[in-house]
């Protein structure tokens, strides 16, 4: 049986440029599902040019979808109940349409401040919400799921024994009981306001699939920030490709039809860590500016480079990426010669294609361009592949070539409307 299922994934360091892509394939879908990564996450969607940034509930919920938050992912109450306060103010009602997994972990404060604490000596650049600390309790077996929240028994057990074992690390910078009693006190409040919503998503996910209807699994972060595939250790605490979905859901991997790998027309990431083709100033301003590369979640500006393709053939070969999406080609107008990286160059006689594991190698390795000339032509309204300048045509084709894989959709401006089907 051929399911009508498909994940939707960023092919570099996340900021791709999803929201809008989900947004738009979801207008016939039936269930939105998020499977890793927590409210480090953000996506902008603007529509009929008002700006609205979700980052723990899928943005097909702004499609009037059902939305599910799969065990994958981390939630803070707080941050969920802000993000759905913030939905009811735009009069986007969630009720009956959004579904939280009841072994979904759960961010508590001490997470946020052992993030922060981490943070000061490990310098990864995290968004400091506490996605590394929850995914670690989770994986030591101390985490608290949704399940574990909601029974208040349960709860006060849990963060007794968590707090003694973390308890010397937080003392030094705050006082425990305080904070024990805060944490009380949150979950009474939290708790009612999340019981509606946590249930058996699995089952709810997999009779869904099996009845035929449509579902989208939008990761939240890129491949190359992915715990396994990415440039370990700066990296987020999950997984994004599309093996996580099965985790991140409890649907079975062969449920998954297809996989759409979204790509910029260059590179940003956030944070810390290695980044080969990242451009020196002005170059790297001025594409910042363009592109308003500035993190939706921290407002930290986006380090901009070109376009990698020994990273997005890396992203296609370990999702299985059938096709691209490719995201904000406008705002490379005016940059010529554009460039692509083609390879790396590592010491004065390796030449590398994949991209490499070793932390050393990812640092020192020099980018092999080729070159394109680019265009200063006003391409956005554009609606008709055909129309667009050649040397534009040029630049797609070079990605396709040497990415291998063809691109099915262009996006040239945020609006939903302006998006082209090649
Ligand atoms: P964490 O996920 O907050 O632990 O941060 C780990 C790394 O992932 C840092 O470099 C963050 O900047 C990066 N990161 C996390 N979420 C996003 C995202 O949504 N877009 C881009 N980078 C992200």
């Amino acid at each position: 049986m051929k399911f009508n299922t498909m994940t939707i994934l960023g092919t570099q360091w996340g900021d791709e440029g999803k929201g809008k892509v989900v947004h738009f394939l979801s207008r016939d879908a039936d269930y939105i599902v998020r499977y890793q990564g927590g409210n480090n996450a953000g996506h902008t969607i603007v529509i009929n040019g008002s700006e609205h940034i979700l980052h723990l509930i899928p943005s097909g919920i702004l499609e009037r979808k059902r939305c599910v938050i799969g065990n994958g992912v981390v939630v803070d109450p707080a941050a969920l109940y802000d993000e759905v306060a913030l939905l009811r103010r735009k009069r986007f009602d969630v009720r009956g349409r959004l579904f939280i997994s009841e072994r979904a972990h759960v961010i508590l404060p001490y997470h946020k401040f052992l993030d922060a604490v981490k943070e000061s000596s490990q310098k990864i650049g995290t968004t400091q919400k506490g996605i590394g600390p929850c995914y670690g309790d989770k994986y030591s077996r101390s985490g608290i799921r949704m399940c574990d929240y909601l029974e208040r028994d349960t709860f006060a057990e849990l963060i007794d024994r968590n707090l003694a074992e973390k308890g010397p690390v937080i003392e030094r910078f705050g006082d425990l009981a305080a904070l024990r009693r805060r944490m009380l006190a949150e979950r009474d409040r939290y708790a009612r306001f999340l019981q509606p919503f946590v249930c058996d998503t699995t089952r709810l996910l997999i009779g869904a699939i099996e009845q035929g209807k449509k579902v989208i699994f939008e990761s939240a972060q890129g491949t190359l920030l992915d715990v396994d595939f990415g440039t370990y250790p700066y990296v987020t605490s999950s997984n994004p490709i599309t093996g996580g979905v099965s985790v991140g859901t409890g649907v079975p991997p062969w449920y998954i039809a297809k996989t759409v790998g979204i790509v910029k027309a260059y590179t940003t990431r956030v944070g810390e860590g290695p980044f080969p083709t990242e451009l020196a100033s002005p170059l790297q301003e001025q594409l910042r500016e363009a592109g308003r590369e500035f993190g939706a979640t921290t407002g930290r500006p986006r380090r901009c480079g070109w376009f990698d393709a020994v990273v997005v053939r890396h992203s296609i070969r370990v999702n299985g990426i059938t096709e691209l999406v490719l995201t904000k080609l406008d705002c490379l107008r005016g940059i010529s010669p554009l460039k692509l990286c083609v390879a790396y160059r590592y010491g004065s006689h390796t030449t590398l294609t994949d991209f490499p594991a070793s932390r050393k190698v990812q640092r020192t390795v020099q980018p092999v361009y080729i070159e394109t000339p680019g265009f200063t032509e006003q391409i956005r309204g554009i609606t008709r592949y055909r129309d667009l300048p050649a040397s534009i045509k040029r630049y797609i084709t070079l990605i396709e070539k040497h990415c291998g894989a063809r691109i099915t959709v262009i996006s040239l401006g945020r609006d939903r409307n302006e998006t082209i089907f090649k």
